[in-house]
């Protein structure tokens, strides 16, 4: 087969703003605060960050280097360096498979409260919670949202990289950041909101278990996109003369920052209105129309630009796990991307419908105990993302040459990584520990025990067969 030039980039900021994009999403706004709210608040935010900002960026330098040194996606990444670990980049593949199957699920909560904020949602603050439960557990209304959301998702990226995903992105990122900070100006502000800072940056170590730690993990690698191949992906269409490591703090920095932002415009307007952290999943939906409903009138316009930019957000970082089963199905099958694009956003239209009535119609049925939106989240953050970490960096610090990783990421000895053996022994050593650790601690005091053994069975299939992916 002859080789094509790989697809580039646009430009510098273009992939800055494409791998920010991915990272920032859902997991920032709407997933941080509810994990940060059930796991006890600020001893989580800090072992979060630790996480974030040791691990993530080195597993995020890794998976630059591992991408751009092959030009190729997750699995042929891998495979081409050493066949054993093709299954990792299978299991990141599957990850991101799994994680559309309840993405787009809340994407279209996200885009159904742009239209919502205009019809009524603001106009009674007491009933805000009542109505987001309702809408979720109805069963034509959020499947519909969904569908749309997605098929947004497979319009971009059908139309490729630098075409679809680069110019989403560059727009409607900065404006959720600026929307955020007023959010966060007005909930510091209400009387009361001193209780939620406390909440978030007065640590209280004396409920952390092994869960907390894992749910750390799996929420810093989840929202990094990490452990799965999205940015070994991303990294392929990267420019030789792109710094690795500036670029992976840069993304780092930008993906803490937001979901810091996030937790202050949350939590103290939060305890101001009197309610509970450990809402769950509906937080986000039911704290942030509260601030704006106590605005008056310009709260329903502030509302809507709110769930807008949240929406492109969710967007622009579920177009990049689209990205990642598209690229396996162009890069290892040899498909054309249309028919990648459609054959697998088809397969998810299933597993979304599905996720979505698990919230109401089917939410008697149960696979391990859970239902299926339970099912596809907690497979991949609790166990799939954290292995897949795991295996990266033992494949990077015990099996790609030291050489070869230097000259990646210096380009070639062009530019300066003063840091460059504190990162290689970090991945060689104290990552695949850390991890190791953190994941028989949240193994042994996790609930879902026929869920995780599952998972790791799959894992376990999925190395003997490897040869065959
Ligand atoms: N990082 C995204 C978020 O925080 O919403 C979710 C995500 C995207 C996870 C891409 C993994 C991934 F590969």
């Amino acid at each position: 087969m002859e080789k094509k030039q790989r697809e580039n980039w646009g430009s510098r900021v273009g992939f800055l703003m494409a791998a920010a994009g991915s990272a920032v999403g859902l997991g920032n706004i709407w997933r941080f605060p509810y994990m940060a709210g059930d796991n006890g608040g600020s001893a989580f935010i800090i072992i979060y960050l630790a996480f974030a900002l040791i691990i993530g960026i080195s597993i995020m330098i890794s998976e630059f280097a591992i991408g751009r040194r092959t030009e190729l996606a997750a699995v042929g990444a891998y495979k081409s360096i050493n066949k054993n670990f093709t299954f990792a980049g299978v299991l990141g593949v599957l990850s991101a498979f799994f994680i559309m199957g309840f993405y787009p699920v809340v994407g279209g909560w996200a885009l159904a409260y742009v239209f919502k904020s205009f019809t009524g949602l603001l106009s009674n603050p007491a009933v805000i919670g009542d109505i987001f439960g309702g809408f979720i557990t109805s069963s034509f209304e959020p499947v519909m949202w969904m569908l749309i959301f997605l098929a947004m998702n497979i319009a971009i990226v059908a139309k490729g990289i630098a075409g679809g995903i680069e110019k989403a992105g560059k727009i409607l990122m900065p404006t959720l950041f600026v929307l955020l900070l007023l959010i966060a100006g007005r909930s510091v502000t209400l009387p009361g909101a001193g209780a939620g800072l406390d909440f978030l940056f007065k640590p209280d170590f004396s409920a952390v278990t092994g869960q907390t730690y894992l749910a750390a993990l799996g929420q810093a690698f989840f929202s990094l996109s990490l452990g799965m191949g999205c940015m070994i992906t991303y990294g392929s269409y990267l420019g030789k003369s792109e710094n690795l490591p500036s670029n992976a703090l840069i993304v780092t920095l930008m993906d803490t920052g937001v979901a810091l932002l996030a937790g202050i415009a949350i939590f103290p307007a939060l305890f101001a209105f009197g309610m509970e952290p450990a809402v769950g999943a509906g937080l986000v939906f039911v704290v942030v129309p509260q601030i704006f409903a106590a605005m008056g009138g310009i709260g329903t316009l502030f509302s809507a630009i709110f769930f807008v930019a949240l929406t492109v957000a969710a967007l622009t970082s579920s177009v990049s796990l689209l990205e990642v089963v598209t690229a396996y199905l162009i890069d290892q099958r040899g498909w054309e991307r249309k028919k990648s694009v459609y054959t697998a956003g088809g397969i998810m239209v299933v597993t979304g419908i599905l996720s979505s009535l698990s919230m109401g119609l089917m939410s008697g049925f149960t696979m391990f105990g859970v239902g299926v939106f339970d099912f596809f989240d907690i497979l991949t953050d609790k166990i799939f993302l954290a292995i897949g970490g795991l295996l990266l960096a033992i494949f990077v610090g015990w099996f790609v040459d030291k050489k070869d990783l230097e000259d990646e990421i210096t380009n070639g000895g062009t530019i300066k990584f003063g840091l460059f053996n504190v990162w290689y022994n970090t991945v060689k050593y104290v990552i695949p520990v850390a991890i190791l650790i953190v994941a028989v601690m949240g193994i042994i005091s996790i609930e879902q025990t026929s869920l995780m053994i599952f998972g790791l069975a799959v894992i376990g299939v999925l190395a003997i067969f490897s040869k065959k992916l």
